[in-house]
């Protein structure tokens, strides 16, 4: 299903913070020649993550950005790229309630950022791909890649604008739902609050597992991600104002309906 017809390959960054299976599944289907794109580079904020395992054994350039270096002086350093003043005003996701310690906050994420964009503008990315990336990301980055247009994806593994934030399985299961899901869409100044793309479902059935949930989302998640990767390389990925004036997202592909056909099967045929 991850076949459409595109006028070329995307060029993508993605930004990891843990496994990458997301990551795994893009880089077999860029392999497999079933997902319109190539991996120009991984960044990851953790020195751990297996996903940069992952990347070098696939020959992606691949680098760690530590945060916690990041943020010492960072006020100083932060300061010469951005009006951090202004730029508190714009950010939505840190609600430290003392300016100080925002302001001190909000500069230690601008200065790891920096060094993000650093590493991954020379290879000139359609797209920067969250693929478990666990760090908010203020309006320096996001105006960055978003200057011509949305140029940040995510992939949530909970169906928003249900249980945003970082335990989309856990809130799923936990809250007793009975279908589960997974969410594709443009990064914005909100956690988790961006345009939707794609989302697709699955079944929790009686006695089952945070695990087995985990496992079955997961399969959707790479199924999704990658099809979502292909609409936009095909230029099939509309925005479009919703009424209230927000984005609102409309794929113009033929095979929409069978495509969604297709995981709602896929979804209720897992084990
Ligand atoms: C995925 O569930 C993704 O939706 C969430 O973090 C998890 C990353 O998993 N944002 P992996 O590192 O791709 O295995």
């Amino acid at each position: 299903m991850d076949s459409s017809p595109c006028a070329r390959k995307l060029r993508l960054a993605v930004l990891i913070s843990g496994g990458g299976t997301n990551l795994q599944a893009m880089i077999d289907r860029c392999l497999a020649g079933s997902l319109n794109a190539t991996i120009e580079v991984v960044v990851s904020d953790k020195s751990g993550a297996f996903g940069l395992k992952r990347a070098e054994r696939a020959e992606i350039p691949a680098f760690h950005i530590d945060y916690k270096s990041c943020a010492q002086s960072a006020l100083k350093k932060a300061e010469n790229l951005v009006d951090l003043a202004e730029l508190d005003r714009r950010q939505k996701i840190l609600k430290i309630s003392d300016p100080n310690r925002r302001l001190a906050r909000l500069a230690g994420l601008v200065v790891a950022e920096s060094e993000i964009i650093r590493a991954i503008d020379s290879f000139e990315p359609d797209y920067v791909c969250l693929a478990g990336f666990m760090r908010l990301l203020t309006p320096y980055f996001i105006s960055h890649f978003n200057a011509r247009g949305p140029g940040i994806i995510n992939i949530h593994p909970a169906l928003l604008p249900s249980f945003p934030g970082s335990h989309g399985y856990e809130d799923t299961f936990n809250y007793g739902c009975k279908w589960g899901g997974v969410s594709v869409h443009f990064v914005d100044r909100g956690e988790d609050t961006g345009p939707l793309i794609a989302q697709a479902v699955y079944p929790l059935w009686p006695g089952e597992d945070i695990e087995k949930i985990r496992s079955r989302g997961l399969a959707l998640e790479y199924e999704v991600y990658s099809q979502v990767i292909n609409w936009l390389a095909a230029g099939q990925v509309l925005i479009k104002e919703g009424t209230d004036g927000a984005p609102r997202i409309e794929i113009a592909d033929p095979d929409y309906a069978s495509i969604l056909s297709a995981w709602v099967q896929k979804a209720l045929s897992f084990s």
